[in-house]
């Protein structure tokens, strides 16, 4: 039977893990169901619910639960096994009292929707016999990886030249994500991305953000396994998809972008005449590889536009902004969209996190991929040598990208031959991320699936 509630039909409850590049694809995922008629509840952390700047488009409702640190989330906690700990037990409370509390306001959950890295919302969605929907921010073929170590077929510390899997390329031990290359580099982490795929064969759902026709083999052998649907890239309609022309931005930040800064720079530059650089939210790059960045971005004579969180601001080389003042603007946090989308940008310095490797690609941005950690290394191995998006820099035997790889790198995309060939299949990419959210693209269909057995389970 039709489930009617209003003019919605039927609810979902999204959980999303407190960090910006997991909020921002959950939250554009919501809006996409939204439009096509779910009712939307919004569950963030406490913390990150009081401290960022929301802006929801929709009449999604955001109702938050607890990490048990809910004045500084992970920053309060004594250690990352202490948070994971914590909001595995109080998230689990909170999330059931949230489920209860808008079942008495009349307009029950149908379906959770919650990030791979809490396995346990499952747990709680089945006690009160919902629908579970599994979420995965990062892309399939890293997903694939990490199922290989869950169930053995990969085993640690990786040995010899090359890492053969079944559904991904051959990999070298470096192109692995940083937690299977560098064994120990943090067991929490480890321990939370292999269990991922605890339940995985037992959920409803298994959500992940990315586009079948980009990782068709690796979207191919995990459909072996569970119930894979492909839904991304999860990018604000506008620049895809326009049916919703207002939706410009994700909605909840954590940082405050220097919009107009930012905006009125970009508009007095060529086309293709700018670099934009960023790490991303999370981070922490070293003084040592900011001074080589730095040095690097100079060197390459053009213009640029480099996102310095402001927690990182003292890494900056002694009045580099001031110096390079006529060439470049350096800036707090920006409308990464915007900017990407900017005809003046020619080439993305980054990190490699999946949401930034996502929006490049599908904006037709060519790459010089710096990966920092977690599954940026596998994402800059796709952007290069499968994508053939960008050029992945090369680091020295201290794990440093010097100032004349940056240089030498971004002269390639922004000048050479091979920029040029880079910019053949950015189009090409951009155009087939347009074609999977468009109405009938393998996005929206799969979408459209998830929907419809929502309301005729
Ligand atoms: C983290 C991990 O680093 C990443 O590898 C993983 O896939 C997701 O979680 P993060 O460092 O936040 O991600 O990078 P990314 O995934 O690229 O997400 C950053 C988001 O912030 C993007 O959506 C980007 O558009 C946005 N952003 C970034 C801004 O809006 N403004 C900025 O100035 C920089």
């Amino acid at each position: 039977m039709e489930k009617e509630m209003g003019a919605y039909k039927a609810h979902c409850l999204v959980i999303p893990f407190p960090t910006q590049g997991h909020m921002n694809p959950m939250l554009q995922f919501s809006k996409r169901l939204e439009h096509k008629g779910i009712k939307v509840t919004f569950a963030p952390t406490n913390f990150i619910f009081k401290s960022t700047v929301q802006e929801v488009s929709g009449s999604i409702q955001v109702e938050p639960i607890s990490d048990g640190y809910d004045e500084g989330g992970l920053a309060q906690a004594e250690s990352i096994e202490a948070y994971l700990t914590s909001f595995q037990n109080i998230g689990s409370q909170t999330l059931a009292k949230l489920i209860e509390k808008i079942k008495s306001s009349g307009c029950p959950v149908d379906c959770v929707v919650y990030d791979s890295f809490m396995p346990w919302a499952f747990d709680v969605a089945k006690e009160f016999g919902l629908v579970g929907a599994v979420f995965f921010t990062q892309s399939c073929a890293v997903g694939n990886i990490f199922y290989h170590v869950y169930q053995g077929t990969l085993k640690l510390p990786l040995t010899g030249p090359k890492v053969l899997l079944p559904g991904l390329p051959p990999l070298e031990p470096p192109d692995m994500p940083s937690f299977i290359y560098v064994v120990g580099s943090c067991p929490p982490f480890f321990h939370m991305v292999v269990n991922q795929f605890s339940n995985v064969d037992k959920v409803d759902w298994v959500l992940c953000n990315t586009i079948v026709e980009l990782e068709k083999e690796e979207v191919d052998w995990m459909a072996k396994f569970c119930t894979l649907r492909t839904i991304g890239p999860t990018i604000p309609s506008m620049y895809l998809d326009k049916r919703l022309q207002d939706d410009k931005a994700y909605g909840l930040s954590m940082f405050k972008p220097e919009t107009d800064v930012c905006m009125k720079w970009l508009n007095d530059k060529s086309d293709g005449s700018v670099v934009y650089v960023s790490f991303g939210s999370l981070a922490e790059v070293g003084v040592e590889q900011m001074e080589e960045a730095a040095s690097g971005l100079r060197g390459s004579n053009n213009y640029f536009l480099w996102v310095v969180r402001a927690s990182e601001e003292a890494k900056l080389p002694k009045n580099f902004v001031e110096d390079t003042s006529e060439k470049g603007l350096v800036v707090t946090w920006c409308p990464q969209l915007d900017v990407l989308s900017h005809t003046a940008v020619g080439c993305f310095v980054t990190h490699c996190g999946w949401n930034s490797t996502l929006e490049a690609l599908s904006l037709g941005v060519p790459m010089v991929a710096v990966p920092q950690w977690t599954d940026q290394s596998t994402n800059a191995k796709y952007v290069m040598d499968v994508w053939g998006m960008g050029l992945r820099a090369q680091p020295d035997k201290k794990g440093i990208v010097r100032s004349e790889e940056v240089e030498h790198c971004i002269r390639e995309v922004m000048e050479g031959e091979r920029g040029k060939e880079m910019r053949r299949n950015a189009t090409k990419w951009k155009e087939l991320a347009k074609e999977a959210v468009d109405e009938g693209g393998s996005s929206d269909r799969n979408i459209d699936e998830f929907v419809a057995k929502l309301i005729h389970p």
